[in-house]
């Protein structure tokens, strides 16, 4: 057994509920300004004051002290909604857009999310991996250290298959825990064009049982929007996905109020993402089902679009995550630090309610609470050194990451020292 002491930290976590945090209860962190925790085989044993960790700690052999020298200590990021499976950046439609161009109208010219499609369709999975895992690394230099990967740029039985054994392959090879969500109702592609009803005919009864049988994810997702999937879609396909044992989310009210969060609401769904145009019902019903409101300020940033109503939300009791959204088009960055960021200034979030949306709330959007998302003791020990006093600095040191060390399961994973 290898026992760890991290000591001399300025510790800031959220509390785990049993549930996502909701509301007012976001703001509340627990505060060990001269804090300490007792790690044993990567996992928290205890946390809290140091003299009290240090008294108890004192009879037992202890393998390594990690000094943290007064630093700001605070749990990993938990990023849970990424597409950081692709194969290039799309740069010239984000040309396209400066110039004035919308992103559905991209989409429904065969561009956008098709076309970032052709190019995974044809990439060797070798390269895939590599790309993918080049990503990963980059979050969790960053401080991500549990992030969710979805498929959706095969729309084909091979090639969805492909991006998820690529996921997974992420998962096994890289520290972070990576969660797989399978996205094959992204876009219709190019073949089902006029059929999108056959197309989620062989999503139900093709492709979902095979992913189930294959292990190769536990989540389902779909992108509900004008002219791409309809809420009677998305209700057909993630209600087979449940009957399969997967648990679902949904690419909510993004550009347009569909009622995806609504559909979320009434799926008892892990999560409803996006929501930039949810209206009032669907926000009620979030918060009266519990479901998590997975917010992507960093997409709205890059769309030039109007944030969610992030303020509204929580004031009204809904449990906010947030996440990158990294993906080639309409949020290009692996970069948790710059989430808060804008969920903070631009948003309105405090910095305890932002770290409360970028850990343990995103944990439960992830179902992975019980593991990761707060400093608690039996699970996992995932913490960020931070350059700052609090986790205020995250928003105000903009444009890095003042992440100076990260650690998971109480091993540094970065930087690390090659
Ligand atoms: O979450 N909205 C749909 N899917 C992604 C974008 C994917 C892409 O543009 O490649 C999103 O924003
Ligand atoms: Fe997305």
């Amino acid at each position: 057994m290898i026992r760890k002491l991290l000591d001399n930290a300025n510790i800031f976590t959220p509390i785990n509920r049993g549930r996502p945090t909701a509301g007012a209860a976001m703001q509340q962190l627990h505060h060990f300004p001269r804090g300490a925790i007792l790690i044993e085989n990567g996992t928290i044993i205890e946390i809290g004051e140091r003299d009290q960790i240090l008294a108890r700690a004192g009879k037992l052999a202890i393998d390594e002290v990690i000094d943290a020298g007064g630093a700001c200590v605070i749990p990993g990021f938990v990023d849970p909604h990424t597409h950081l499976c692709f194969v290039a950046p799309r740069e010239e439609e984000f040309s396209q857009r400066l110039a004035g161009a919308a992103y559905l109208d991209i989409l429904a010219q065969g561009g956008g999310i098709l076309s970032s499609v052709a190019t995974v369709r044809t990439c060797p999975e070798e390269e895939l991996y590599q790309l993918t895992r080049q990503r990963a690394l980059a979050a969790l230099a960053l401080g991500t250290t549990t992030v969710e990967i979805k498929s959706g740029y095969g729309l084909d039985t091979e090639s969805e298959l492909k991006m998820l054994r690529v996921i997974a392959r992420v998962g096994r090879t890289t520290p972070l825990d990576v969660v797989a969500t399978f996205l094959g109702a992204h876009a219709v592609p190019p073949e089902y064009r006029d059929q999108p009803d056959a197309y989620i005919e062989l999503l139900t009864c093709e492709m979902l049982p095979l992913v189930a049988r294959e292990n190769l994810a536990r989540q389902c997702d779909i992108f509900c929007e004008q002219g791409v999937f309809s809420i009677a879609q998305g209700r057909r396909l993630l209600a087979a996905a449940k009957a399969l044992g997967f648990a679902v989310k949904i690419h909510a009210d993004e550009v347009n109020d569909l009622g995806g969060a609504g559909l979320a609401a009434e799926l008892s769904a892990l999560s409803a993402d996006h929501l930039l145009a949810a209206g009032d019902p669907g926000i009620n019903a979030l918060a009266a089902q519990g479901v998590v409101a997975t917010l992507l300020p960093a997409t709205a940033y890059s769309l030039r679009k109007p944030y969610a109503r992030a303020r509204e939300m929580i004031d009204r009791g809904v449990a906010v995550a947030l996440a990158s959204d990294c993906n080639p088009g309409s949020s290009y960055t692996e970069s948790m630090p710059f989430v808060i960021g804008l969920a903070v200034l631009q948003m309105g979030l405090s910095p305890a309610e932002a770290l409360t949306a970028a850990t343990i709330n995103g944990a439960y959007a992830l179902g992975m609470a019980d593991r990761v998302g707060s400093l608690t003791p039996g699970k996992q020990a995932d913490f960020l050194l931070l350059d700052g006093k609090t986790p205020a600095i995250l928003a105000f040191h903009a444009g890095v990451a003042p992440v100076t060390a990260v650690y998971k399961r109480g091993e540094k994973v970065s930087p690390t020292s090659r």
